[in-house]
């Protein structure tokens, strides 16, 4: 099977925004607590938070951290969680069914964020608070000082304002499981109030109004434009959240995954776009994929890993991913970047132990999942500004998503280089590429790595932590203007070039 890319350097998508490589770490699980802190672990800091995971972070290269939530933020008092550490309470936490100590909080969460070079994106409590307590935490945050909040965060130890850029206005607010969801309407009247406070104190926030929970919720559409119609002016971007899995042994549709969240986009952006020409209105709202990722939430539906005991850290959400979860994973970052013109921001959801690239053990080590690589490496080596690349190539036939492409590609480019990414949804054959380059400007390949294996499930687990990795992909050439490359069966491949 062969396939055919053309490059046009001047079909611009957009200049990459560092925002799209974000992640999402939420008080769930052992995501903070016994993931990224555990004061009696060999590699943990004065902090307590372990360096052995904060090395993986930033070789994962994340930029924006979402964070305290998630659904956890629907029950959140910001208040417990700063001061004197032994004076926090604890509290239960209904989201998850679990003990919050509060000994990480936002303070020593900024702390962490700076070990490893990512940036703060705040949750407010828009469930059982609102608009005075989402003020309460952006003064404690942000403002510089001489105010009673400010001086009580200079007062706990933290000179500098944190600064915190992007606000999110609450989480997935229509959904039945969060703590005080509400109807479209309730929400973007709360949702327009809470921005235009929040705005009043500072002009230049960047927030994240609550679109869908998925585009699988009986109010998809509807509620993005009731929300929006209360609330467009005063909001930056709607929020996407979505979750793929591999269903009833149904390889095929799941490796075309990423069309199912162009369906997505594409809605989201049109329904944004009719609120927005109907109030006749300058602005484009831009997406904010805050939650995306590979989840086997049906298995954990069956698992009820909810019970009724409450306890501290439990073990939830800790799916094990498979080579062909890393296909599709790269395969939906690929999309997420071709629609980088709207999608201007995205949080791979989550960071450590819940359902996340890097998982760790109490008291041992940290490693990483599959999906590690597909996002580390498309985070290091994409620079400068996406171009969607023209793909001639044959189809598959899929259950759930019609005729689906064979493979899927995005480019990236710079002054000094360029990366093409690559995937091929085969499962049964090699794909050689062929890839018009001269537009790019470029004569050698500088790095050329795949994610495959004969096993597609083959998996890192605790026992065989290098089970799977990158390997080189063999044969790649460039002559003449022509890359010419061969894409093993259900694989991820990145190429950079200069
Ligand atoms: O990421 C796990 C959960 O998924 C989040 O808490 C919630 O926002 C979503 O339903």
């Amino acid at each position: 099977t062969q396939a055919r890319i053309s490059i046009d350097r001047e079909a611009v998508v957009a200049p990459i925004d560092r925002r799209i490589f974000g992640s999402f770490v939420e008080h769930l699980g052992r995501c903070v607590y016994d993931g990224i802190y555990e004061p009696g672990h060999r590699t943990a800091n004065e902090d307590g938070f372990r360096m052995d995971v904060v090395e993986l972070v930033r070789e994962l290269g994340t930029t924006t951290i979402r964070y305290p939530g998630g659904n956890f933020v629907s029950g959140f008092r910001w208040e417990d969680s700063v001061g004197p550490r032994e004076q926090r309470p604890v509290r239960r936490d209904l989201a998850w069914h679990s003990l919050e100590t509060n000994q990480v909080g936002v303070d020593e969460f900024s702390r962490w964020l700076k070990l490893t070079g990512s940036e703060l994106m705040m949750a407010v409590n828009l469930g059982t608070r609102g608009i005075e307590a989402a003020l309460d935490l952006l003064e404690y945050c942000n403002h510089p000082s001489g105010t009673a909040l400010s001086d009580q965060r200079i007062a706990n130890g933290t000179v500098e304002p944190h600064d915190i850029r992007m606000w999110c206005l609450g989480n997935e607010m229509d959904g039945p499981w969060q703590t005080g969801y509400m109807t479209a309407d309730d929400y973007g009247k709360l949702a327009a109030r809470t921005a235009q406070a929040m705005k009043a104190a500072d002009r230049t926030l960047e927030l994240v109004v609550c679109g869908s929970s998925g585009s699988s919720m009986p109010t998809f559409g509807d509620w993005e434009r009731t929300v929006l119609e209360h609330s467009y002016e005063h909001v930056d971007f709607i929020s996407c959240h979505a979750y793929y899995q591999e269903r009833d042994g149904d390889l095929a549709s799941y490796l075309a995954s990423s069309l199912e969240m162009q369906y997505f986009i594409e809605t989201v952006v049109s329904t944004a776009d009719h609120v927005g020409n109907k109030l006749r209105s300058k602005k484009k709202i831009k997406l904010s994929f805050d939650e995306w990722n590979i989840w086997y939430l049906d298995e954990h539906r069956e698992s009820d890993e909810v019970n009724d005991e409450w306890r501290y850290a439990p073990r939830q959400l800790e799916d094990v991913y498979s080579v062909a979860d890393a296909v599709v994973l790269g395969n939906l970052l690929i999309t997420l970047l071709k629609n980088h013109d709207r999608v201007a921001s995205a949080s791979l959801a989550q960071l450590v132990n819940v359902i996340a690239p890097i998982m760790t053990e109490p008291g041992g080590d940290a490693w990483r999942q599959t999906t590690f690589f597909p996002f580390s490496v498309t985070s290091r080596l994409a620079k400068g500004a996406i171009i969607k690349p023209r793909i001639e190539v044959g189809t598959y036939e899929t259950k759930v998503h019609g005729d689906a492409p064979l493979v899927d590609s995005v480019v990236a480019t710079d002054a000094e280089g360029s990366a093409v990414f690559l995937v091929n949804r085969s499962q049964s054959e090699s794909i050689s590429v062929t890839i018009e380059v001269a537009e790019l400007g470029v004569s050698s390949i500088d790095e050329a790595v795949t994610l495959w294996d004969d096993d597609v499930y083959a998996k890192n687990t605790l026992a065989d932590q290098n089970r799977v990795g990158l390997k080189a992909l063999e044969g790649a050439s460039l002559a003449d203007g022509l890359l010419t490359v061969t894409l093993p069966p259900v694989s991820w491949s990145a190429l950079a070039l200069s």
